[in-house]
């Protein structure tokens, strides 16, 4: 098995359960973190139905992408110990205002901990 991992926050989300699939049917392990305030799991049950054979590489952390405790519990699953390969990071929107570059830049300090690769936060040009 693969110990090529991605985290994507948002991943249960309406991009982020597509992004998913991708990923999982490129081979990777994905890891989603998302607090469920604009979805529910159902979106990653359907995950797991489309991608039947990858559904165990594919690990769900409730959690908020603000919180540094969430984080180090979603990094924390990575496969044995390996780093998180890449992050994708899907801002969600909450009370009318985008969670912005404050996540961004807290990724990107766990980036330094737990992931090789840089944080890209979809909308800026500025990895
Ligand atoms: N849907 C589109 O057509 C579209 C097009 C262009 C850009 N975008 C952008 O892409 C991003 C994702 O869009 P979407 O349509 O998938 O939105 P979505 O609301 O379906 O998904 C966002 C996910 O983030 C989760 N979330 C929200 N706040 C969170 C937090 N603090 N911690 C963890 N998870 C949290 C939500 O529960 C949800 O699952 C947004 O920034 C949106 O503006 C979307």
């Amino acid at each position: 098995m693969t110990d090529r991992t991605v985290l994507v926050t948002g991943g249960a989300g309406y991009i982020g359960s597509h992004t998913c699939v991708v990923l999982l049917e490129a081979g990777l392990r994905v890891i989603v973190l998302d607090n469920l305030d604009n979805s529910s799991l159902v979106a990653l049950e359907r995950v797991a139905e489309l991608v039947p054979a990858a559904a165990e590489r594919l690990v769900f952390v409730e959690g908020d992408l603000r919180e540094p405790h969430d984080l180090d519990r979603a990094f924390g699953h990575a496969a044995g110990g390996a780093r998180v390969e890449a992050v994708v990071a899907l801002r969600g929107v909450e009370g009318g205002r985008r969670i912005g570059r404050g996540a961004v830049a807290l990724l990107r300090q766990q980036r330094g901990r737990h992931a090789a690769a840089a944080v890209r936060d979809g909308t800026s040009r500025r990895a």
